[in-house]
């Protein structure tokens, strides 16, 4: 059967996918593959290795009479419509577990860089402005002991959680549902959202993309953060409105904010909140650590050879969100 790989991937990753199957697979790492391209070679195809950057809309399925299997290598699956890939009885796989670490240590990197104003203090060097050492020179708020706020307490949420504790950090939460094991081994406290926002130093945010969650973090939730509140988002960029970020960061209504997602990736130099010195971005590098892309990939790999053998995918989505 014909499978497309939208990106290049390592051979020792596609070695069973080629045994059994015929591989198209697109000639660079970094570039999307071009969406006549893809709409092309998906017109036999019985799977598709995707991305996040790809959208595995109606258009495409409609291209693709064939397909029963779409498999991404992504814990997020918001560039994918589940919704009508049911109705046509195609099996979506996403890569949950794998990058739960990974994530939750760049999500620290991001609290840590934040709080500390690492970017800014080492341009302090690169600008040859370090003078001397100082009382109050390039001081910040504390990570230590400081209040987190975790909106979205998935894997990843936990993860975080669990390397707060490490930092002897007071963790509040928010999410659909109770954790309550994660209250007992992590000390987390469940909050409304509203006494997150209100009580938080640092808000994390790692709540799925899906319809609820569009826009969810805005003017009227800013306005409840502390004045001396870190904002951070590693998880999509859709689940915030930007110009409301961009407002209270320029005019120092929050502190600080640690970006990894934006609305519409990528962003470029230009881009509003890059123009703010308060604002650390990051170029959708969460899950960036090698051996766990690593294990992305072959899961992603795994669950087109498990479907086209007709078997349940190892880690299906089943709903929205
Ligand atoms: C990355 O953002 C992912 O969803 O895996
Ligand atoms: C993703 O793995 C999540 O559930 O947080």
């Amino acid at each position: 059967m014909k499978v497309v790989v939208t990106r290049k991937l390592p051979d020792s990753i596609l070695h069973q996918l080629r045994e059994e199957h015929e591989v198209m697979m697109w000639k660079h790492e970094n570039v999307v593959m071009p969406r006549d391209l893809l709409l092309e070679e998906v017109k036999d195809a019985d799977a598709l290795l995707t991305n996040l950057t790809d959208n595995i809309n109606v258009e495409l399925y409609e291209h693709a009479p064939n397909l029963k299997v779409v498999s991404t290598m992504a814990v997020g699956y918001d560039n994918i419509d589940i919704e009508e890939a049911r109705k046509r009885g195609i099996k979506v796989g996403h890569t949950p577990g794998v990058l739960t670490d990974a994530t939750a240590d760049l999500t620290f990197a991001l609290i840590l860089a934040c709080g500390r104003g690492l970017v800014g203090a080492m341009d302090v060097i690169r600008k040859d402005e370090w003078k001397s050492w100082g009382p109050f020179y390039l001081t910040g708020p504390e990570v230590s002991g400081a209040t987190i706020g975790i909106i979205g307490m998935g894997r990843i949420g936990e993860a975080v959680a669990k390397r707060a504790a490490g930092f002897s950090m007071n963790i509040l939460y928010h999410n659909r549902s109770r954790k309550k094991e994660a209250e007992a081994t992590l000390g987390a406290t469940y909050v409304s959202m509203d006494e997150l926002l209100q009580k938080s130093d640092y808000v994390v945010l790692l709540a799925p993309s899906t319809p609820e969650t569009n826009k969810m973090i805005g003017r009227e939730q800013f306005d409840q953060m502390k004045k001396t509140a870190i904002f951070i988002n590693t998880s999509r960029g859709t689940n915030v409105d930007e110009e409301a970020l961009y407002d209270v960061l320029s005019n120092q209504q929050i502190y600080a904010a640690g970006l990894d997602v934006f609305e519409q990736e990528p962003i470029s130099a230009n881009h509003p909140l890059m123009s703010l010195s308060n604002v650390t971005a990051l170029p959708h590098i969460g899950s960036a650590a090698i051996n766990t892309r690593m294990k992305m990939a072959q899961m992603a790999a795994d669950h087109i050879v498990e479907g086209l053998a007709g078997r349940n995918l190892s880690h299906e989505v089943k709903r929205k969100g």
